[in-house]
């Protein structure tokens, strides 16, 4: 269909909640996604950090093709294949297990390179395999996972799971710190621990429950603890705020959040929705810190294009949650944890925790060499390039730079921000730099 056709209909039938570019993309490949026109762009934002390993990545293509002609959904009813692999993944990952994460990975590739049409005993050492690798080592950490299908659900469940942990386990409290710059989701509940007046304002009356702290002031953090004694059950926090311009909290504010809510008998809630699955450099953005949350929550790349979010806590909090607590219809459907298992699988098998950081280094030192760029913040692949006045509004510069033919996006009027694809190469960054060198002029 044509381009004009195409955005006619969007236009007469879609709510105008997003304002879009000109353009119609209709395929992809790696770094590369092409319109309608034919005309290629160079994709350093990979749908919003979700298409982690680019566009139609071999082995979740492959994963996701043979899964779509087996079984598309039956319910959480019922045991599936993937779902509880998946999960285990998440769990040496969050570990930062990377030994352990690469022998799992490394059972699963082989058991996916069977087929389904290998030797009944073939299959069976495969899964024995997996079985195996996936065993939890005496004393080992578990962490458990709820499938979700978005950041905002994962958010949402995350939020359920401290409250409802405060109530069986903790001080009884059920009221939430959350940051002022935040950003965790368009449902109410997660607009409520949105601190952003802007997101906030015209969706009001609010669920109530959140208190407002401001990013690395632990003062305010301490003060906030002094005066709702007994009453917090959770600080959330994204280890390096996205939407609101990729800035990075402190490493004390992390400490002092963590001491605090220790000793206050609340959780840490980090949102890696957009930090995590390797975009910082590690598996996920709160082990650059050192500070490792009670529960988390993830979406975006975790199935890498397929819808899908997860909450994933500590075990011994996560079993507060019984039957019936908490629920999804199509939430770990066998599609969505087919492709998360191929994308773990191959995330970890290709080490793209160190991909990302080395490529990261190597491109926020070239953003910073840029015109008219004052400042570059983030970690790993995770990227933000404040402006100097002169450059003009960051949207023109986005505008520009797709013209010029590479995808990018803007947080604000004085903030560009790179979420690319975890695939991306040096030689990458250099053609983007480039392009940007001249979209920027001198
Ligand atoms: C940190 C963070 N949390 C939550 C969300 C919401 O995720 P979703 O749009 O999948 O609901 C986002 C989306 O950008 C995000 O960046």
């Amino acid at each position: 269909m044509s381009f004009e056709i195409e955005k006619n209909l969007d236009q007469t039938y879609m709510m105008p909640t997003f304002g879009r570019s000109d353009v119609e993309f209709v395929s992809g490949n790696g770094m590369e996604i092409a319109a309608a026109d034919g005309r290629t762009y160079l994709d350093f934002l990979a749908g919003i950090g979700v298409c982690c390993l680019g566009h139609a990545h071999p082995a979740v293509t492959a994963a996701l093709t043979r899964q779509v002609g087996k079984l598309l959904h039956v319910s959480n009813y019922f045991y599936i294949e993937h779902r509880g692999e998946a999960a285990a993944l998440l769990s040496k990952l969050a570990n930062d297990d990377m030994t352990g994460a690469a022998a799992l990975a490394d059972a699963l590739a082989a058991r996916a390179a069977l087929g389904d049409d290998a030797a009944d005993d073939a299959r069976a050492a495969a899964d024995e395999a997996v079985a195996a690798a996936a065993t939890p080592a005496a004393g080992e950490q578990v962490w458990e996972t709820f499938w979700a299908n978005s950041g905002a659900e994962a958010n949402e469940g995350a939020m359920k799971l401290a409250r409802l942990w405060s109530k069986r386990h903790g001080n009884g409290g059920n009221t939430i710190v959350a940051l002022r710059g935040s950003f965790h989701g368009r449902t109410l509940e997660t607009v409520a621990a949105t601190m952003q007046d802007w997101l906030q304002d015209a969706f009001r009356p609010l669920p109530g429950g959140f208190v407002a702290c401001t990013p690395n002031d632990c003062d305010e953090l301490r003060a906030i603890f002094a005066a709702n004694p007994g009453q917090i059950c959770a600080v959330m926090y994204e280890p390096i705020q996205g939407e609101s311009g990729v800035h990075p909290l402190t490493p004390e504010f992390m400490e002092c959040m963590e001491e605090l809510a220790h000793a206050n008998q609340a959780l840490l809630l980090a949102d890696e929705v957009q930090t995590g699955v390797f975009r910082s450099g590690k598996p996920f953005a709160f082990q650059t810190y050192g500070v490792t949350p009670d529960i988390m929550s993830l979406a975006k790349g975790i199935a890498g294009g397929v819808p899908a979010g997860a909450v994933v806590a500590k075990k011994e909090i996560a079993e507060t949650f019984a039957p019936g607590d908490h629920g999804s219809t199509f939430g770990g459907s066998c599609l969505a944890v087919a492709a998360a298992e191929a994308v773990l699988t191959e995330l970890v098998r290709g080490r793209y925790d160190e991909r990302a950081a080395e490529v990261g280094a190597y491109m926020r030192e070239k953003l910073a060499e840029l015109p008219h760029v004052t400042e570059v913040r983030g970690r790993g692949l995770m990227l933000g390039a404040e402006l100097d006045a002169a450059a003009g509004d960051a949207h023109d510069v986005v505008a520009r730079a797709l013209e010029a033919g590479v995808v990018i996006n803007a947080t604000g009027a004085t903030t560009l921000r790179f979420l690319p694809p975890l695939i991306c190469e040096k030689a990458d960054v250099d053609k983007l730099v480039a392009i940007l060198r001249q979209v920027l002029g001198a």
